[in-house]
């Protein structure tokens, strides 16, 4: 991917990593079209940010998407990439009865929603590989795909299918013309668990974002993005250090998304 002209569409960018990386994206001179379901926050995003374009979409509802696909489309017919980032993270009590029905949201948001903006926009994507573009998909897992927050089981479920589904659809998407992209965050000071932005023991938001349009700027045919600060997560099970960084995180009661 090409982050200095391409057009970009990142639905789950009305605030936190999406947000970040759409204004650096758009910095960078690519075109950038941000979604998300707060529409008053869309409109502050296009209204402090001239150039930038904004559909509103909930990915968790397939008839949205489809709206939203037909929307970004009809403005942006040299769509490039889409970047699944929407996602959610809701600590669950597997010891309680009550568990089921934040799991089962859970995996609507965070692993149906990827997959279904993948149908929606592959066959555009698909055909722009086919007319000369660079297309790629990106996804977004965690370093909780590789190592297990005991607050948070279905979240790191879902991003461990994140993480393999990524590869999968690679092996198909790649000889078609399709870059698969994954970037794998560690813990991101951002609103997506109460007090999170104040985690001590996550990455600033500006510094983890930089650090990843660094990565695609440099690196642009990677598979995974990976910060230095996810590595120990993201290699715990194949440099032997597996048991310890499970204890490791989760001996703080700091959330570590
Ligand atoms: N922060 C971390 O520590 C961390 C670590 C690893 C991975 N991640 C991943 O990074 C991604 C972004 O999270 P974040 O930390 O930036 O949290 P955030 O600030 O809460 O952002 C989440 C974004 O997802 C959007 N979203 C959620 N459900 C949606 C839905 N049904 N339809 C459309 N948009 C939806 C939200 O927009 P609306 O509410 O406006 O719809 C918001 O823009 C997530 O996939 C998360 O799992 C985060």
């Amino acid at each position: 991917m090409d982050i200095t002209r391409s057009t970009v569409f990142v639905p789950g960018a009305t605030s936190g990593i999406g947000l970040a990386l759409a204004l650096r994206l758009q910095a960078r001179g690519s075109t950038v079209i941000v979604g998300g379901r707060r529409t008053a926050l869309l409109d502050e995003i296009v209204a402090a940010h001239p150039g930038i374009d904004a559909v509103r979409i909930d990915t968790d509802d397939p008839d949205s998407i489809d709206t939203a696909r037909r929307e970004v489309l009809e403005r942006h017919p040299a769509l490039d990439a889409v970047v699944a980032m929407a996602g959610i993270m809701r600590p669950e009590d597997w010891t309680a009865d009550d568990f089921l029905a934040t799991a089962e949201r859970t995996v609507v948001t965070n692993l149906l929603g990827p997959i279904r903006l993948a149908a929606a926009f592959l066959p555009h994507l698909r055909t722009r590989a086919g007319s000369g573009g660079s297309p790629a998909f990106v996804t977004v897992s965690s370093g909780l795909a590789h190592v297990p927050l005991a607050a948070t089981p279905t979240y790191n479920a879902t991003k461990a299918a994140i993480h393999r589904l990524s590869e999968g659809i690679r092996l198909q998407l790649e000889p078609a013309g399709v870059q698969v992209i994954e970037i794998v965050p560690p813990a991101v000071r951002t609103a997506i668990v109460p007090g999170h932005e104040e985690n001590p023991v996550a990455m600033p938001l500006d510094e983890f974002t930089d650090e990843v349009v660094e990565l695609l700027a440099t690196r642009p045919d990677a598979h995974e993005i990976l910060v230095d600060g996810v590595k120990f997560l993201r290699f715990a099970e194949t440099s032997g250090a597996y048991d310890a960084t499970v204890a490791r995180l989760n001996a703080t009661d700091a959330h570590a998304a």
